[in-house]
C-alpha cells in the first residue's frame, strides 16, 4: 500500500505553487479567486465520492454514488486528466488532504438571486403566527399547512411584492454589491454551479432588468449560471391573472429569448398565485421560444402542477411538499422531469416534508437545491440543504450526494460536463472535511467545504 505519509511530507501544494491569490482590495469586488497557471491541478485525499460519470441522471433506484480510499484527481487547462487511485497518478504531486474528501461541486439548482434585501421581520412575525400566505397577501388560502390562521387579507404589503420594491429600489450597482458576496459565500460553502432566476420585477421591463442583472451577475461570478425566467411568481397588483399570463406570452417570454436573457421559464403555481391552466399556456410560449419549463409545484397546498408538470415534460417539479399520490406516480415514470427538493424552505416555513421515499421508490429522480430566497429560505448552504435533505426528507447521504450534484445539473442542463468527476469533463470539485461523505450530513451548522474549484481555478474554502 502507498505510504500516505511519505506522499504528505513530499507534498509541496501544486495549487500553492502555481497560484497566486488574487483578492480584490475594492470592497465592492469579493470575488476570491485564485489563478492558477492554465487551471492545473493535483489533489489527493482519504476518500473520493462521485456519481458514475457514465449514468446520466440518477432515478430512484440508483445507482447511487460510490466512495473508494486515497483517490487522486487531476486537471490541466480546467479539464479533469485523471481520477483514480492516488498511487496511480504519475509525473504529479499531489497536494495531500489527510482526512478529507474530494466529490463533485454542488449544484444549486434552484435560487432566486438575484434579490436585494431581506425579510427578517416577515420570519420573526411568522413566529408570531402570521402564515406566509398572509404576508404575501393572499389570506390564509385553502389547503396550507404552513401555521395558518384565518385573517381578513391584507394589503399586498409583504413577502414576494416587498422584494419586488426592494428590488426596484435599488440600483444595478446596488443590486450586484449584494448579490456578489452572496455569490461568493456559496463558492465557500462548495457551489460550483447555480441557477439564478427572475419573479422579483412583476412588469415586463422589471423582469427583463432583473434577467440583464442576472446575466451580468453570472459573468462576473466564479461559478456556471443558468438564468431562469420566473415570469409567474406573483400576480402583479392591479392586474388580472389572465391579463398577465398573456402579457408574459406576448411580451415578457418573446423579449427575454430575443435577447438571450434566459435559459429557462418558471411558473409557481398555488392557489395565491398562478394556475396548471396558466402553467399550461406558458408552457407552450416558453416551448415556441424554444425554453425549457420549470414549476414551482404543489409548496403550500397540493393544485395537480407535479403531474401537470409531467405532462408539460418540464425539466423539474419544485418544492412538493403537498404533491398528491398521482403526483408521486407521475414523477416515478417522468422521462425528463426531475423533482427538485427544497428542504430548507420546509424546515424555515415548518411545512410539512414531502415524502421523498415514496418518490425514490416509484422511480423518481430528485435533486436538492437552497431555493435561497429572503422569504422562505435565506439559506445558501448546499451542505446545509443536504444536511437537512437527509434529516428531515430521510435521504441517505450518497443519495444526497447524487441528488445535490449531477442530477441537479440535468435540471440547469448543464450535464453530462457537470456534476460529475471524469476525465474530459470540467474541473469542478470540492474538498470535503471529514474522511467521508456521510460527515456532511451528519454536521448541520458546520460548513466542511476546504477547497471548491471551478473549471480548476479555486473559488473558494480555507
Ligand atoms: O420558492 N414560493 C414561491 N417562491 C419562493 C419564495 C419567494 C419569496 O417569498 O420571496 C419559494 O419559496
Ligand atoms: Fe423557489
Amino acid at each position: 500500500m502507498r505510504s500516505t505519509s511519505r506522499i504528505r511530507n513530499r507534498s509541496v501544494s501544486l495549487m500553492a505553487a502555481q497560484s497566486t491569490e488574487a483578492v480584490a482590495s475594492h470592497p465592492s469586488l469579493l470575488f476570491h479567486v485564485a489563478v492558477s497557471d492554465h487551471a492545473r491541478g493535483a489533489i489527493a485525499a482519504t476518500s473520493l465520492a462521485t456519481p458514475s460519470p457514465d449514468h446520466g441522471l440518477i432515478r430512484g433506484g440508483g445507482p447511487w454514488p460510490e466512495e473508494s480510499k486515497e483517490q487522486a484527481v487531476a486537471w490541466e487547462d480546467g479539464v479533469i486528466t485523471y481520477v483514480g487511485p492516488a498511487d496511480g497518478l504519475h509525473g504529479v504531486e499531489p497536494e495531500w488532504f489527510e482526512g478529507c474528501t474530494i466529490a463533485p461541486g454542488f449544484v444549486d439548482c434552484h435560487t432566486h438571486l438575484p434579490f436585494a434585501g431581506w425579510r427578517a421581520d416577515e420570519f420573526e412575525a411568522r413566529l408570531s403566527g402570521v402564515s406566509y400566505r398572509e404576508l404575501h397577501g393572499g389570506g390564509a388560502g385553502s389547503s396550507g399547512s404552513e401555521r395558518e390562521g384565518v385573517r381578513a387579507r391584507p394589503p399586498k404589503e409583504g413577502g414576494i411584492y416587498r422584494s419586488a420594491r426592494m428590488l426596484a429600489a435599488a440600483s444595478d450597482d446596488e443590486v450586484l454589491a449584494f448579490c456578489r458576496s452572496l455569490v461568493q459565500e456559496m463558492a465557500e460553502h462548495g457551489t460550483t454551479a447555480l441557477e439564478l432566476k427572475t419573479g422579483y420585477g412583476l412588469s415586463v421591463e422589471a423582469e427583463l432588468r432583473q434577467a440583464r442583472l442576472a446575466r451580468r451577475l453570472s459573468k462576473e461570478a466564479p461559478q456556471t449560471c443558468s438564468v431562469t425566467l420566473l415570469a409567474c411568481h406573483a400576480v402583479p397588483e392591479g392586474m388580472d391573472r389572465a391579463d398577465w399570463v398573456r402579457i408574459v406570452c406576448d411580451e415578457l417570454i418573446p423579449a427575454a429569448a430575443r435577447e438571450r436573457l434566459v435559459d429557462a421559464v418558471d411558473v409557481y403555481v398555488e392557489d395565491i398565485a398562478f394556475s396548471v391552466d396558466d402553467l399550461a399556456e406558458v408552457a407552450r410560449c416558453a416551448s415556441d421560444a424554444g425554453l425549457p419549463l420549470r414549476c414551482h409545484a404543489d409548496q403550500l397546498g397540493a393544485s395537480g402542477a407535479a403531474e401537470a408538470a409531467v405532462a408539460l415534460a418540464a425539466r423539474s417539479a419544485d418544492h412538493l411538499n403537498h404533491v398528491s399520490a398521482t403526483g408521486i406516480a407521475a414523477l416515478g415514470d417522468a422521462p425528463a422531469t426531475v423533482a427538485v427538493l427544497l428542504p430548507t424552505s420546509t424546515l424555515f416555513l415548518g411545512a410539512s416534508p414531502p415524502d421523498v421515499r415514496a418518490l425514490l421508490d416509484a422511480g423518481a429522480a430528485v435533486a436538492i437545491a437552497t431555493d435561497f430566497n429572503p422569504g422562505t429560505s435565506p439559506v445558501l448552504s448546499m451542505p446545509e440543504a443536504i444536511a437537512t435533505a437527509c434529516s428531515l426528507y430521510g435521504l441517505r447521504p450518497l443519495e444526497a450526494l447524487a441528488a445535490a450534484t449531477v442530477n441537479a445539473s440535468v435540471v440547469l442542463g448543464l450535464a453530462p460536463e457537470r456534476g460529475t468527476l471524469s476525465p474530459g469533463r470540467p474541473a469542478d470539485l470540492v474538498v470535503l472535511d471529514g474522511d467521508a461523505f456521510r460527515l456532511v450530513p451528519y454536521r448541520p451548522g458546520h460548513n466542511p467545504v476546504v477547497r471548491t474549484f471551478v473549471d480548476g481555478e479555486r473559488v473558494g474554502g480555507r
